[in-house]
């Protein structure tokens, strides 16, 4: 019998490896033999990858000692003059400046706010999803997941409805710059990011002179330390929420729908009891993670567990590796659209927890409340086509085929 290669074959930084899906059988090892895994990469100094759900936790809830600001939340360093910009951004922040520009836009995603969207976003989903209604098959990536995210979204930002198709197909140019049917060159997402930022200033120049009540303007209006946003600080935040709102909520849609069509037995289990919906939403999530991993860095001397590490050390957190973890969930590797608990990481935790979290969950529920009603005998035409990315699980094509259920009309 042949001895399973050494871990440090493993290559978590291979974008073509999680354009298979999800590496769990590397996660499992990591997890098991070298939960705190010192990982070499082609592109940097390495980091430490992290795969067990208690070492996430330690991290993400412990910003002064693991930061989002020194190295900014992504694997790779961002070029000299990139990381003044990412450190604008509250995903590249640290406390204590970190709540003072969160506290501007928290107020709009409390749960009490998004349920004053739910009916019309309700009413949106159940537009989106009646078109169903008038054929037996869809790409449902482009014709449903994608549609309602950049909605809400652009309710919540004021964004007028002729420009969302154009703002949509940025913010994709600009986050999913790995895949190069996405974005061709480099320049594609410089040029998407040139390009949102003209946007967001004809917006703020648009709500300056009407004011709207939109997010937009809440960003507009607010004092951070007795003083305005700048421009700069103003656009950012206006970039990341349009993108942060579109790409993850997109990604978790595409997958449920694709893990119900893997698990057609939960998928009639929902049907009989709908019920079940949040929590399947909660498996979903827990089952892909829209977001692959996010980084920080240590600013002194710390352990993890036994593991010491270095003050300027890289921990990436491997969202679909705490996902699993024996350790907190049974079966981690069964769908059950009924598990409960559900611990699961994937909108982050502690100081970072995702600000859309409330707004996800509501649009996810109410879009498998819609589509349990509407189709059913769901099957994949094709293969799903997805992202090459070890950031983002996304999914770019999924032509699936369905029955009209009679009582839908
Ligand atoms: C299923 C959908 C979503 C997933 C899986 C997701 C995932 C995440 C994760 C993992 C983080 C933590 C970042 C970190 O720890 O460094 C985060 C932060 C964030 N998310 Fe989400 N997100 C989703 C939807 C949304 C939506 C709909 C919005 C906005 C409308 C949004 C806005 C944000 C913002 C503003 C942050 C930064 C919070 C901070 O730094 O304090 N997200 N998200």
């Amino acid at each position: 019998m042949s001895a399973e290669p050494s871990l440090d074959a493993i290559d978590l930084t291979d974008a073509s490896v999680w354009e298979q899906g999800a590496p769990h059988e590397w996660l499992d090892r990591l997890r098991t033999n070298d939960p705190v895994h010192w990982h070499e990469e082609p592109d940097g100094p390495g980091f430490w990858a992290l795969t067990r759900h208690d070492d996430v936790r330690r991290v993400s809830t412990a910003p002064l000692e693991f930061s989002s600001y020194v190295g900014g939340p992504l694997r790779l360093d961002p070029p000299e003059d990139g990381l003044g910009q990412v450190r604008m951004i509250i995903i590249g922040m640290d406390p204590p400046e970190h709540r003072a520009f969160r506290s501007i836009v928290s107020k709009a995603f409390t749960p009490r706010m998004i349920a004053r969207l739910e009916d019309s976003l309700r009413a949106e989903t159940a537009r989106v999803v009646a078109e169903l209604r008038d054929r037996d098959h869809c790409d449902f990536v482009t014709d449903v997941a994608a549609r309602i995210p950049m909605w809400s979204i652009s309710e919540l930002m004021g964004v007028p409805e002729a420009d969302r198709h154009r703002l949509y197909e940025l913010s994709h140019a600009l986050i999913d710059d790995q895949d190069p049917e996405v974005a061709p060159t480099p320049e594609t997402s410089t040029e998407a990011s040139i390009e949102i930022f003209g946007y967001a200033s004809e917006m703020a120049a648009r709500e300056r002179a009407h004011p709207s009540g939109s997010l937009t303007n809440v960003l507009l209006d607010a004092e951070v330390d007795g003083r305005k946003l700048t421009d700069i600080e103003f656009t950012l935040f206006f970039m990341f929420l349009i993108v942060a709102g579109n790409e993850t909520t997109r990604t978790a849609s595409s997958h449920g729908l694709l893990a119900l069509i893997e698990h057609p037995d939960e998928h009639q289990r929902l049907v009989r009891d709908p019920t079940l919906v949040p929590n399947a939403v909660e498996e979903i999530l827990r089952w892909e993670p829209p977001i692959h991993h996010f980084r920080r860095t240590a600013t002194a001397d710390l352990r993890i567990g036994d593991q010491p590490i270095a003050a300027g050390d890289k921990v990436l957190m491997w969202y679909a590796g705490a996902n699993r973890d024996p350790a907190v969930f049974d079966d981690p590797h069964v769908f059950r659209a009924d598990r409960s608990p559900n611990p699961q990481l994937s909108f982050g935790i502690g100081e970072h927890f995702c600000l859309g979290a409330n707004l996800a969950r509501l649009s996810l529920r109410l879009l498998f409340a819609e589509l349990l009603q509407t189709i059913d005998d769901i099957e994949l035409r094709s293969p799903p086509r997805r992202l090459h990315s070890n950031l983002i699980n996304g999914i770019k094509e999924m032509q699936i085929g369905y029955r009209v259920r009679p009582s839908a009309g």
